[in-house]
């Protein structure tokens, strides 16, 4: 006997009949904003992920050598390959693209409920455009996607990496501590703050911004007289009180389109390397430890792969994460596709008026032919367990379809098996 590779799932027809119910919904709520599906290879160059992504990933990659001693990886994200189809195949297309996926992922992390070494991201990527328009838009595709779903109970937090970069800056702290320090943030683990090496007091100051969490006239005014107060001067040519203006327009615009539940938060940097302005984060209350249901926010990747550059803003919704949260919560699409009618030969000397009349009732409804050759007795204790509504019996002159619930049958001439289900309400 084999098992599943660790981290991995089996999807059993009754979910995965509910998680293409999900999808469908998903894929309206993104054409109707105009996004369009894309989808890029299983494994790109292990390049693209290891000098885009951060750290994070790529000590979580699947890298591997093919027979040539290519260096590939297998995708754990889908944001750097859309931008590598986008520098390839639609940089001199009309700006800007707007591209959505819904595709397989894999990281090599511990496996735990609602984490998994392979999982699914269904997302969009505005390629081209950088406007805080265009960032309250990518923001409300996300909220009201969920909304769509059905989800209710969830938190949707908004941040923006470029001011506590640029603020980490105003504090005079190098490069790779800013580094450690977003990292630090982005998992939430403030006591370890004190190991890198950084004095009390702008430690403190970090741990300040960091909690920085609330309605956004509140936040706004917490994070400008932050700033004022650490080092007045040195802001004003650091440019970044001219950060806040627009993000404030993005939160505000967010609002006009819909977005109203969502609190700002500074705490909230993201784990990949690439992002450079506003970013949020949404998580379910519904799920345990795993509870970040949808990562995103605005970058600049084009530029690392083509040779110009493209702002670009997206998120990704963890869809088994969402998936979950949604089952928690109760809610089932109900989309069960059993089939409706279950034909069976009465004897083998009649398999042919079977198969036609399986023929006819499919152009109607779905439909099994017993194949095994069963009684009559084992076919219906099958369709029985199946819980399948309907069986056809074909007999010589005859044929029969019987409500498996009642028991009620009706009869027809075996050359009128369109007829069958006459009257019957599918
Ligand atoms: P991310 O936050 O790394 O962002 O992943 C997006 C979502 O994928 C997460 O919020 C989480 O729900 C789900 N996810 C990540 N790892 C796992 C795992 N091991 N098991 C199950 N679910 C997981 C990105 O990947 C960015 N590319 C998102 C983006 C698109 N930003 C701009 N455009």
């Amino acid at each position: 006997m084999f098992s599943k590779p660790k981290g991995t799932r089996d999807i059993l027809p009754d979910e995965m009949e509910e998680r293409r119910a999900a999808e469908k919904i998903i894929r309206e709520c993104f054409e109707s904003f105009g996004y369009r599906e894309v989808q890029t290879p299983i494994f790109e160059h292990s390049e693209l992920i290891t000098e885009k992504s951060g750290e994070d990933i790529v000590e979580h990659l699947y890298a591997f050598e093919d027979k040539s001693r290519r260096r590939l990886a297998l995708r754990p994200e889908l944001s750097a390959p859309t931008i590598r189809l986008y520098a390839n195949e639609l940089i001199t297309k009309p700006k800007p693209a707007r591209l959505y996926y819904i595709e397989n992922c894999f990281r090599y992390e511990n496996p735990q409920s609602g984490r998994y070494r392979e999982f699914w991201q269904a997302g969009i990527e505005l390629i081209g455009t950088a406007s805080p328009l265009a960032e309250a838009e990518v923001i409300y595709l996300a909220f009201s996607t969920l909304k769509k779903l059905g989800l209710k109970n969830f938190e949707l937090s908004i941040g923006n990496v470029g001011i506590v970069r640029n603020y980490l800056k105003l504090l005079s702290l190098a490069d790779e501590k800013i580094k450690a320090i977003l990292h630090i943030l982005d998992k939430k683990e403030l006591g370890k703050l004190g190991t890198i090496g950084i004095e009390q007091g702008a430690k403190e100051k970090i741990i300040e911004l960091a909690n920085i969490k609330g309605k956004r006239e509140e936040a706004i005014k917490k994070i400008t007289q932050l700033i004022s107060n650490i080092a007045k001067a040195k802001a004003g040519k650091n440019g970044i009180f001219e950060e806040i203006r627009p993000f404030e327009e993005t939160l505000k615009l967010a609002e006009m389109l819909g977005v109203d539940d969502y609190v700002v938060d500074f705490g909230v940097v993201r784990g990949l390397d690439y992002y450079s302005g506003t970013v949020f984060e949404i998580y379910s209350r519904a799920l345990d430890a795993q509870k970040q249901i949808c990562g995103g926010g605005s970058y600049s990747l084009v530029k690392l792969i083509g040779n110009r550059d493209e702002p670009s803003c997206g998120f990704a919704f963890g869809f088994d994460r969402v998936m979950l949260a949604l089952e928690r919560e109760g809610k089932r699409f109900n989309n069960k596709k059993i089939p409706f009618i279950l034909v069976i030969p009465r004897k083998k000397e009649v398999l042919h008026k079977a198969i036609e009349a399986a023929a006819k009732i499919r152009k109607q409804v779905s439909c099994e032919l017993e194949l095994s050759g069963k009684t009559l007795e084992k076919a219906l204790k099958y369709a029985n367990a199946r819980k399948i509504p309907y069986t056809v019996i074909v007999d010589e002159k005859e044929i029969v379809i019987r409500n498996m619930a009642t028991g009620e049958q009706k009869s027809k001439d075996v050359s009128k098996a369109e007829e069958v289900l006459d009257g019957i309400e599918r």
